[in-house]
């Protein structure tokens, strides 16, 4: 269903990809300063930008750095209760968010942003919307400028040397660029069986497809991935036709496991037990670790005789306090599973070295791991 919220030139749609409440009402302005903007979004109004694309985004960088100034709290208290910090950081991005969301501009039919200076953003939002808009609609800046970095991706693409090719993310679709778990996938010794001439692997929550492309590459003929997500989906499959692998993989909307049973059944679900604010982040937070669980508890009577479980999860819940450290052997116990073998390999990217980030104490610490598990006797 979507939004309709009232502004001074008429009653319009509010696009948001969060699960943000719509603003009260929307209020179009030629240009206004980071000031009039603030004021009107904490009396729930957003402000409609009519004026210079280039001033716009000029404003809204000047609202980040508003909204974003540092709480001048002590590092350590984060690190005495990381948990605290966790929700609390989240809660800030949230309510910042939210803020900046307020500064809108009008969507035209097609997908047209009609404004001095302003890009062709139809393609950009086709991206993300499929088939084009008859009705005029508002969405926030902050997220325009999102969804036109998300596309600029999706067309590049991410070279990734485990694949020998380059993997395509459209928006809303989990990233492997941080793709330090690719390398353990690429190094775990494959059942034997799963290469022979019936072999079959599972990809559970396959998002961009990335990890069923890497089984076909290491030589599984044939592979079935899942994922309830629609836009995984679709981009898993545009993936596979680029790679050449389309012939090897079936791809399903399912939720967990297909029918049947497989020689490996992979599964890299989202890291940490959060709710998730937005479609988008479905794919980073598991609530009450339900996927993990579901994985883990359904994966043995989907295994074939000597078949092989990976599970690719990292520690980082367990340094913000958010899973006790036995959680996981506790799970395997419950599911009758049992550790062939454990790869690691520590993160390379950027935030995991960024003192500035509130949770850097954490993903300083933060180990990624690939549990090889079967089914105990
Ligand atoms: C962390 S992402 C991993 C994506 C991809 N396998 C990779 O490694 O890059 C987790 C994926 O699981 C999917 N997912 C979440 N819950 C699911 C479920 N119950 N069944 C199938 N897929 C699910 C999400 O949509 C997301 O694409």
């Amino acid at each position: 269903m979507p939004h309709m919220i009232s502004s001074d030139r008429a009653v319009i749609e509010w696009r948001n990809e969060s699960t943000q409440k719509p603003p009260k009402a929307a209020l179009y302005l030629h240009e206004a300063g980071a000031e009039r903007i603030l004021k009107s979004a904490y009396e729930q109004t957003a402000t409609v930008w009519t004026g210079d694309f280039h001033n716009a985004k000029q404003v809204l960088s000047a609202l980040k750095k508003r909204v974003r100034k540092p709480s001048g709290k002590k590092k350590t208290a984060d690190v005495q209760d990381m948990q605290t910090a966790f929700h609390s950081h989240r809660i800030r991005q949230a309510q910042q968010s939210r803020v900046l969301n307020m500064l809108a501009v009008e969507i035209g039919a097609g997908f047209v942003l009609d404004m001095p200076r302003a890009p062709d953003v139809s393609a950009a939002l086709a991206d993300v919307y499929g088939e084009a808009n008859h009705e005029p609609f508002l969405l926030p800046l902050n997220q325009l400028l999102g969804f036109i970095g998300a596309h600029e991706w999706h067309k590049k693409g991410i070279a990734l040397p485990q694949l020998g090719g380059r993997i395509h993310v459209p928006f809303g679709v989990f990233s492997p660029i941080r793709g330090e778990y690719l390398d353990l996938l690429a190094a775990a010794p494959l059942p034997p069986s799963a290469t022979g001439i019936e072999g079959t692997a599972f990809d559970i929550g396959t998002g961009s497809g990335v990890i069923a492309a890497l089984l076909a590459k290491r030589g599984v003929p044939r592979i079935v991935a899942t994922d309830t997500n629609p836009r995984a989906v679709a981009a898993a499959r545009a993936n596979f036709t680029r790679l050449g692998c389309a012939d090897k993989v079936d791809l399903q909307t399912a939720d967990l496991f297909p029918e049947g049973c497989a020689d490996l059944i992979v599964c890299n679900p989202p890291w940490l037990p959060a709710k998730p604010t937005s479609d988008v982040e479905t794919a980073l937070y598991d609530p009450d670790s339900a996927m993990l669980r579901g994985f883990l508890n359904g994966v043995r009577s989907h295994l074939k005789p000597n078949g092989e479980a990976w599970l690719v999860i990292s520690d980082l819940a367990e340094h913000l306090s958010l899973r006790e450290s036995g959680f996981l052997a506790r799970c395997l116990q419950t599911a009758l599973l049992e550790v062939v073998d454990v790869l690691q390999t520590k993160p390379q990217h950027a935030k995991a070295f960024d003192g500035n980030d509130p949770l850097a104490f954490a993903r300083s610490r933060e180990t990624t791991f690939l549990y090889r598990l079967k089914a105990a006797d």
